[in-house]
């Protein structure tokens, strides 16, 4: 896909990896596509909502309540306008949680509302990216036809080597080429 003109939702869960996470929303606007970013309450934590905003150059999606009365509920405004979804990084949580199709918070409520292609970055501790229910998981969202991009080996965040880093930018912007 030519993102120029396109809407893409960036969902963004509480990784380390999410600072990266910037400076794909700063390749996407420079590639001029409309950047909706929306974050998990630890993806918060991790990296601050004006970050992406600024980047964005539109409010982050933070939560599922709106304070203002509006026509139609938020997560379903943004999926329909939306043209692709990247969930990056990812973490065992949210790959849980859209296996299951659990719909607890703006991200993955949207993403149960999403009619469009999603790509997702899983980024967390080897032994996590090893467990059982995250390959189940993975595999599942791989046969719903989900992008799965990543991981990839090196250094991790927790001080091991192993696989669980997410991909790089371009790994992922090549991805989105692709859909
Ligand atoms: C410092 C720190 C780093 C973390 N890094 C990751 C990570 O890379 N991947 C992951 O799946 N969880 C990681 N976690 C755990 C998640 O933040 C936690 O599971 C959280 O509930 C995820 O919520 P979310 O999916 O709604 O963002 C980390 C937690 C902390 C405190």
């Amino acid at each position: 896909m030519n993102v120029k003109d396109k809407t893409i939702i960036v969902g963004v869960t509480g990784g380390i990896a999410a600072y990266k996470t910037a400076g794909l929303v700063s390749k996407l606007r420079q590639l001029r596509a409309d950047v909706i970013v929306v974050m998990t309450d630890s993806a918060c934590r991790f990296v601050t909502p004006l970050t992406f905003e600024t980047l964005s150059g539109r409010k982050a999606v933070t939560s599922l309540f709106d304070d203002r009365p509006s026509p139609e509920p938020r997560h379903i405004a943004i999926a329909d306008a939306a043209d692709l979804a990247v969930v990056a990084p990812a973490t065992a949580n949210i790959l849980a949680k859209m296996a299951a199709g659990i719909a607890a918070d703006a991200l993955s409520t949207t993403l149960v509302a999403l009619d469009a292609p999603i790509i997702v970055c899983p980024a967390m501790n080897a032994r996590m990216w090893r467990h059982p229910t995250v390959e189940q998981n993975i595999r599942t969202l791989r046969e719903r036809g989900v992008t799965i991009v990543g991981p990839g080996e090196g250094w991790l965040a927790c001080g091991e080597k192993g696989i669980g880093r997410m991909a790089d930018v371009d790994e992922i912007l090549e991805a989105i080429a692709q859909r």
